[in-house]
């Protein structure tokens, strides 16, 4: 449990507020949870040999897919098993603040052997995914990744629904874990794994239903990876974006237009699998431009279902508010480069000796929100733009927390309009969004390279 004493040091110290803490009492609120999950440390062979030290919710086995409803309360007690502290994050999810899982902004970090109770009731329903939110580069880059699916009030009635978590791990000959952070990585694109997996295994197959309609759910949760997916070619579509059903038609991605997908974003696909039994279908991602990898591949078996293109059902919208215009101008926001190496703060969540990345030019000083201030307050209840300027080489995959946002326009292409947590900016991109700020709080909004983003390049956006 945690202790008056503890939690009064840290909450003196980083001047979170006794509204902050309204989640506390929840953690001896009476009742029964629908998921405990505990983190622990464990191994797994993703090759012939063990990797020790991985850290997952279960024994031996990547972190459960987690299924709640749309529209339904749902409570999940986590319990951390690590030696160090973590936070457990709902990456998407509309949620009240305190449940956001964001240490310092929105709760004290959670000890060894402490719970924390999340609750809340997931507005809209899509492909969503969790991890920690302290702690972050070294729980996610060993395995504490998952994703979290909130099934449509009404089932829209597939054959199939398979979750493809991408991730990869960066391992020795021996299986042995290699460094997951380097200064030289962090400083550039990302330290990249050398293992590639989806739901941690290579190259897996999936059986299907033959002529079945099948749904994916494509989610890249990896530190560092950008994918660039390749469809085989079925009949199929793009339902949905980060969540959300796309209102703004994505096309079928093909080698020569492949679709990015950057860390912490989804995408929901429909395809209809093929007549006869026993035929293969691979889904790749391309390294560079001519390196492409199995993501994974689909067998059919069984007899014929015989279902058409005709029969992809359009998902439901998600309870989009409608907001009206703020009459706020518009603020830019500068991603780049750290003017200078500055120091950090210190807290428990695994704070970086390096600073190499900046918003708006100040990089975000370690863990604590001391001192640090709103990179953006945004007038509660209106629809506000923002105009985000990638100037670095690098690409970063930009996440608010809380809000959904939309792209309305980029000076280098011609970009979807659908509603999303997480837009990847391309180098030198500059991209006008609307963002509705319809939920109250501190949203943190960073970079999803996490060696970005726990190198400074992470703030929050106040809606008030
Ligand atoms: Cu997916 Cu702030 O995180
Ligand atoms: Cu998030
Ligand atoms: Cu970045």
């Amino acid at each position: 449990m945690v202790t008056l004493t503890r939690r009064q040091a840290i909450t003196g110290a980083l001047g979170l507020t006794a509204a902050n803490l309204g989640a506390f009492s929840a953690l001896n609120a009476a009742g029964s949870s629908d998921y405990h999950l505990r983190s622990r440390l464990t191994s797994f062979a993703f090759g012939d040999r063990p990797t020790e030290g991985l850290v997952s919710l279960a024994d031996n086995a990547p972190p459960p897919v987690l299924r709640l409803r749309q529209g339904k309360k749902a409570v999940i007690d986590f319990t951390n098993g690590l030696d160090d502290y973590s936070t457990m994050h709902w990456h998407g999810i509309r949620l009240p603040h305190a449940m956001d899982g964001v240490p310092y902004l929105t709760q004290v970090p959670i000890a060894r052997g402490e719970t924390f109770r999340y609750a809340f009731t997931p507005p809209d329903a899509g492909s969503f995914w969790y991890h920690p939110h302290c702690m972050t580069l070294s729980q996610m880059a060993l395995g504490l990744t998952g994703l979290l699916i909130v099934d449509e009030a009404e089932d829209p009635g597939f054959d199939a629904d398979i979750p493809l978590n991408l991730k990869d791990f960066r391992l020795g000959n021996e299986g042995e874990l290699l460094e997951h952070f380097t200064p030289r990585g962090a400083a550039r694109a990302g330290t990249f794994g050398n293992v590639k997996t989806t739901n941690w295994r290579q190259d897996p197959v999936y059986e299907v239903p033959a002529g079945g309609l099948i749904r994916l759910r494509f989610a890249v949760t990896d530190t560092t990876r950008v994918h660039k997916l390749i469809f085989p070619d079925v009949p199929g579509r793009i339902l949905a974006w980060d969540g959300h059903p796309v209102d703004d038609p994505l096309p079928w991605p093909t080698r020569e237009a492949p679709l990015w997908l950057g860390p912490g974003q989804r995408v929901d696909v429909a395809f209809v699998a093929p007549d006869e039994d026993g035929r293969e279908l691979t889904f790749e991602s391309l390294i560079g431009r001519n390196s492409p990898f199995n993501v994974a591949r689909f067998r059919t078996m069984g007899t014929n279902l015989g279902r058409r293109a005709g029969d992809i059902p359009d998902l439901p919208r998600n309870p989009i508010p409608a907001l009206e215009t703020a009459t706020q101008p518009t603020s830019e926001i500068v991603f780049g480069w750290s003017p200078e190496g500055d120091g950090t703060n210190n807290g428990l969540c695994g704070t970086n000796a390096y600073i190499f990345w900046s918003i708006n030019r100040r990089p975000w000083p370690g863990d604590a929100v001391e001192n640090t201030g709103p990179v953006a307050t945004l007038e509660l209840g209106k629809r506000h733009l923002l105009r985000l300027r990638n100037e670095s080489p690098n690409l970063h995959p930009i996440h608010l927390h809380g809000l959904v946002f939309r792209p309305l326009r980029s000076n280098l292409r011609k970009i979807p309009a659908n509603y999303t947590d997480t837009i990847l900016l391309l180098k030198d991109e500059i991209v006008e969004i609307e963002v509705l700020a319809d939920n109250p709080g501190d949203w943190a909004f960073h970079c999803h390279v996490i060696e970005h983003q726990k190198t400074g390049l992470s703030g929050f956006i106040r809606v008030a």
